[in-house]
């Protein structure tokens, strides 16, 4: 099958940093703190591209899962593997996540801007998928755009920069183009506890969420 990152694959984190600067990889790592992340613990990544907070994590001592199905995200995930000093536990898996089965094995699982890649539906069953992979109690950790919520100036705004994303992102990786999803709603329809969530901001304003849910 076709790489759908082969284009977007080198060059993916560069251009998430003239997008964005810092942000988005501030956004990525903000569950991963002493609360919720202890040594030792089993972490899944989920379409982890590039994956600087999955090295993070590592480097913290989780011992850290990454599955994705592009070669090309891989690849640069790889180089920052070894761009690390330290010697990490990370097992690197290129596969769809829908053939990934290692049910109530991790304490957190992390989808750092990987649901909002697909349709409504299929988004729901993979999300379903990946609470299976968790342990009882498990954290659930999801990042993406921020929910468009505020004035109304700040609610368009929030709109005219997601669409640009995603049409891009539509366009070179063939992604779906949907609203925003409300994460929030989404775990508690999927009977997780919502404990917390977190902005990560852009020129003042709310741009990026991630959502901390918890397994039953
Ligand atoms: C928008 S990128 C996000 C990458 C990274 N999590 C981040 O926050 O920068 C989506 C990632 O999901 C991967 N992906 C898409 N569909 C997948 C699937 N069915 N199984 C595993 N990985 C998948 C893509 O290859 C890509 O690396």
């Amino acid at each position: 099958m076709k790489d759908k990152y082969w284009l977007m694959g080198p060059i993916y984190d560069a251009l998430s940093y003239l997008f964005a600067g810092n942000s988005l990889l501030k956004c990525k790592c903000s569950m991963l703190t002493s609360d919720h992340l202890k040594s030792g613990d089993k972490v899944l990544f989920a379409g982890v591209g590039h994956g600087k907070e999955a090295i993070l994590a590592a480097e913290q001592g989780a011992d850290v899962t990454v599955v994705d199905l592009s070669e090309a995200m891989l690849t640069k995930f790889k180089v920052g593997v070894e761009k690390s000093e330290k010697n990490l536990n990370i097992r690197i898996i290129h596969r769809d996540i829908m053939t990934f089965e290692e049910f109530s094995h991790y304490d957190m699982v992390v989808a750092n801007f990987f649901l909002n890649s697909f349709d409504e539906a299929f988004m729901t069953s993979v999300f379903s998928h990946l609470i299976k992979q968790g342990k009882a109690g498990a954290h659930i950790v999801v990042g993406d755009f921020a929910f468009p919520e505020g004035n109304i100036i700040a609610r368009a705004t929030k709109q005219f920069y997601w669409y640009s994303a995603i049409i891009l992102f539509w366009m070179t990786t063939g992604a779906s183009v949907h609203p925003v999803y409300n994460h929030v709603a989404q775990m508690k329809k999927m009977g997780l506890t919502f404990i917390d969530k977190k902005h990560t901001t852009l020129l003042g304003m709310n741009t990026y969420t991630s959502y901390l849910g918890k397994k039953a």
